[in-house]
């Protein structure tokens, strides 16, 4: 097992025209190529939000963000009973997620997941948003259900994860109020 990094080192911070992105390498074509060629196009187009982690000054990882929605069909049942008049939940989608190759397994994919649903955390008190959601590539479906995200067997197929965003809340909420 990898020594895990301590995640208060990481310094994670907004995608900006001057940030060097150019050696950044994951191992997946699609991802290396977002961050390398589209990335700050969509940024500037409002299209995506970028943040990049950084570690001693190395970039090391890398999601981004945009609003969506999802469907009530594809939640948890237990979670269609309520009083919902809409077709839709609004949700945050975890468009692109990676760390750098040579940083994989040391803890950086899981704090960049958190830092993500802390964002959201913030986003609360603007405007609501009740689940996160990924479409998980097959290889990292684990890797998002091990922090509760969860997928409706009638998606199976398509990978789509949620997460809902209440229960993180309640569980962050008591965690401030027990002072951890
Ligand atoms: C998937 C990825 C983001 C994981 O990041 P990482 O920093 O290596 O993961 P972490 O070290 O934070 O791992 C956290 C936990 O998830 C597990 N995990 C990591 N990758 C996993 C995977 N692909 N499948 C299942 N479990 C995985 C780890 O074993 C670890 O478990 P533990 O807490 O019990 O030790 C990274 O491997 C990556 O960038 N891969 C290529 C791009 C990719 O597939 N991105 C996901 C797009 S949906």
């Amino acid at each position: 097992m990898q020594a895990k990094i301590d995640i208060t080192d990481l310094e994670i911070v907004e995608l900006s025209e001057d940030s060097d992105i150019s050696y950044f390498s994951c191992g997946n074509v699609e991802l290396d190529t977002f961050l390398a060629n589209i990335a700050k196009i969509a940024q500037m187009e409002n299209t995506s939000r970028t943040h990049l982690a950084y570690l001693n000054g190395d970039l090391v990882g890398f999601f981004s963000l945009i609003c969506d929605n999802i469907a009530r069909k594809y939640v948890d049942a237990e979670y269609q009973k309520e009083n919902y008049g809409h077709k839709v939940y609004p949700a945050v989608k975890i468009t692109r997620l990676a760390v750098h190759r040579e940083y994989q397994g040391k803890g950086i994919g899981h704090a960049l997941l958190y830092y993500a649903l802390g964002v959201v955390y913030a986003l609360q008190r603007y405007a609501a948003c009740r689940y996160v959601i990924v479409d998980a590539k097959p290889d990292a479906i684990n890797f998002y259900k091990k922090i509760g995200f969860r997928s409706n067997i009638a998606v199976k197929n398509k990978y789509l994860l949620y997460f809902n965003y209440n229960e993180f809340r309640t569980k962050y909420e008591t965690e401030i109020d027990a002072g951890s």
